[in-house]
């Protein structure tokens, strides 16, 4: 038995990147911002609310594919762009983008990707984000857009929840940077991790292709996330400048980050198409509510003209049902394949969607929902 057959679950996929990453990534990955409240609180709220099964509907067949951004998705989960996937493991973004086409879901591209946006592109069919930073050079923004254009990805997601760094301890007591930085005192855990090591030395060099002809902090000079965000990023982002953003994309433009109705209100008046409802992992503000308890009041205020999704806490096919229950299109999700990705690269991705894909599947026939569209709130009940 391989060692992924033995993985059920994200849990397990997340105690298999643990065994293999060299422990600064893996806190990178796994960490959150100061007391790490709300990255627990996260994946907790969906406990607080319970399914109600209906029974003896037919289900022999079943669909649970859903539209978002004009595509089809073939299951109602999609991953959330991440930042610096060769360096979880080497074959990254790729391994990534590949493992969601096979499951006909959408794959984000982060700004801070280590595969090129044209690349990233070329890899499938599938439906494709690209997650822009706004930066300070304006020159870095209008490129990435324009590489956004040129290679027709379906949505552009402005991220909004970082604009400072957030206060990731874990980071600041291993010293993780990008490109990682091997210090004395980090040298031991890599030096412990032979495979990860030599994979990174030997393998395609790293770098940021999308972000290094503008700035090398990240690329060529070592920095940590949370710093990257403070100094690179425009903190006079506002409302006036995502509104220009979305008009000089012209596509489908979705809002990541988006925790208040007024904002989710607001996010419809600037022409975005869809909100990410997420608090970044819990590792930018702590203390901040989870997306699935901010879930109801969003959809009733915006459901009904703008697409809701539930980024968040996702470990289990029944979180993303309760959040379809209560109106959201679509749930995403990044530790959630990032642990996979580590453990086992692209053939990591596919199992952990192909355990997502079957539990899906299970709890729609478990719920007696043929479709999507047969979730409600009726089928809930909070505690
Ligand atoms: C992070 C960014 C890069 O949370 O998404 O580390």
């Amino acid at each position: 038995m391989s060692a992924l057959d033995r993985v059920h679950n994200i849990d397990d996929f997340r105690a298999l990147a643990k065994r293999r990453l060299p422990w600064p990534v893996f806190d990178y990955i796994d960490g959150a911002a100061d007391d790490e409240l709300t990255r627990r609180r996260n994946r907790r709220a969906y406990d607080d609310c319970d399914l109600v099964p209906r029974v003896l509907a037919g289900v022999a067949d079943i669909d649970m594919s859903v539209t978002l951004f004009g595509r089809q998705l073939a299951m109602p989960l999609f991953l959330s762009p991440t930042a610096l996937q060769r360096l979880f493991h080497w074959q990254g973004e790729r391994a990534v983008a590949r493992a969601a086409a096979k499951f006909g879901t959408m794959a984000g591209l982060s700004s801070l990707a280590t595969v090129s946006i044209a690349d990233f592109a070329a890899l499938s069919d599938a439906p494709k984000m690209f997650q822009l930073y706004v930066h300070k050079d304006e020159g870095l923004n209008r490129a990435m857009v324009d590489a956004a254009k040129e290679a027709r990805m379906d949505v552009i997601a402005l991220t909004v929840d970082t604009i400072v760094g957030g206060n990731r301890e874990r980071c600041l007591r291993s010293g993780f940077t990008s490109p990682p930085r091997l210090t004395p005192s980090s040298m031991l855990s890599y030096a412990i991790k032979p495979r990860w090591t030599l994979d990174y030395l030997l393998r395609e060099r790293f770098s940021l292709p999308n972000l290094e002809a503008y700035v090398a902090a990240g690329s060529s000079v070592p920095a940590s996330v949370a710093d990257y965000f403070t100094t690179m990023l425009d903190q006079s982002l506002d409302w006036k400048r995502a509104e220009s953003i979305a008009k000089y994309w012209g596509g489908h433009f979705c809002l990541k980050g988006v925790m208040a109705v007024e904002d989710a209100r607001r996010a419809i008046d600037i022409g975005a198409s869809a909100i990410m409802v997420s608090n970044h992992g819990g590792r930018q503000l702590d203390g901040s509510r989870a997306p699935f308890d901010a879930l109801s009041e969003i959809v009733d205020a915006v459901g009904d003209k703008i697409d809701v999704i539930c980024d968040g806490g996702i470990t289990r096919a029944s979180h993303i049902l309760k959040a379809l229950s209560v109106g959201a299109k679509a749930c995403s999700g990044g530790r959630l394949y990032l642990y996979a990705l580590a453990a086992a690269g692209e053939a990591g991705v596919t199992r952990a969607l192909h355990l997502l894909h079957a539990e899906l599947v299970r709890d729609m026939k478990l719920m007696g929902a043929r479709t999507i569209a047969d979730l409600n709130r009726d089928n809930l009940r909070w505690r």
